[in-house]
């Protein structure tokens, strides 16, 4: 089962939303994901008072410098913080596209604000999934980054990535449990050793990803 702590549920405003309030929601829900806010205070007032503007004109804090198209469906990827929908673009800028949020391991946010190339096809990227204290040892989780469907696990010290999709009947391994080093599927039992993605079921393992770490987030690298 997914048992780790997750990024707070998103909230809803409304009428009386105050700068602050939206602070304390975002706040938090940006360092879940290797993010803070721009470290340029004036800025970072700028557009969560926009986004009071927008909440007020439409019921909901959309960003600020995206154009909504008017059909909710696709609009929800640009409620902010719009981060979890566009984690390896804003990983490659090391911002969101506004510059309200930087990566934690920026230390000067004036360096980023304005308009940014993107990197160039093929340009690694490391992109946090979550804290390492999001995942306590023996859970599990699913994550999306991407083009990368995870199942990410602790064992000890040690983290690992395997593919979410289970080789039986695609269950979801990220809601499985562990048993030492074995994740086991959720929905018929099959058993992945999690640092090689070997089953007992031949043809059938699971491709893995490397994790690392960098301030006390879980990292992985994809590329541009
Ligand atoms: S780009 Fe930044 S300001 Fe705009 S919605 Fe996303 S997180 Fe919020
Ligand atoms: S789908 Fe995973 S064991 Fe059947």
């Amino acid at each position: 089962m997914s048992n780790s702590a997750r990024p707070p549920k998103r909230r809803m405003f409304g009428p009386g939303t105050t700068i602050e309030d939206l602070k304390t929601y975002m706040g938090p829900f940006a360092a879940s994901l290797g993010y803070r806010f721009n470290t340029e205070a004036e800025f970072v007032d700028e557009v969560l008072a926009s986004e009071l503007e927008i909440l007020e004109a439409t019921g909901d804090v959309y960003c600020p410098c995206r154009i909504r198209t008017g059909d909710p469906k696709e609009d929800v990827a640009i409620i902010c913080p719009c981060i979890p929908f566009h984690r390896e673009q804003f990983a490659a800028i090391r911002k969101c596209w506004c510059g309200l949020f930087i990566r934690t391991d920026v230390s000067d946010g004036a360096e980023l604000l304005g308009v940014m190339d993107e990197p160039e096809a093929g340009t690694p990227i490391d992109i946090p999934v979550c804290r390492v204290s999001d995942l306590k040892p023996g859970s599990v989780r699913h994550v999306k980054v991407g083009k990368n469907d995870l199942a990410i696990t602790r064992v000890g010290d040690e983290f690992f990535a395997v593919s979410n999709i289970c080789r039986h009947a695609f269950g979801p391994l990220g809601d499985g449990v562990m048993e030492g080093y074995e994740l086991v599927c959720p929905w018929h039992g099959w058993r992945y050793d999690v640092r090689d993605g070997t089953t007992d079921h031949p043809g059938s393992d699971l491709r893995v990803q490397p994790l690392f770490i960098v301030n006390e987030y879980v990292m992985i690298r994809t590329s541009a």
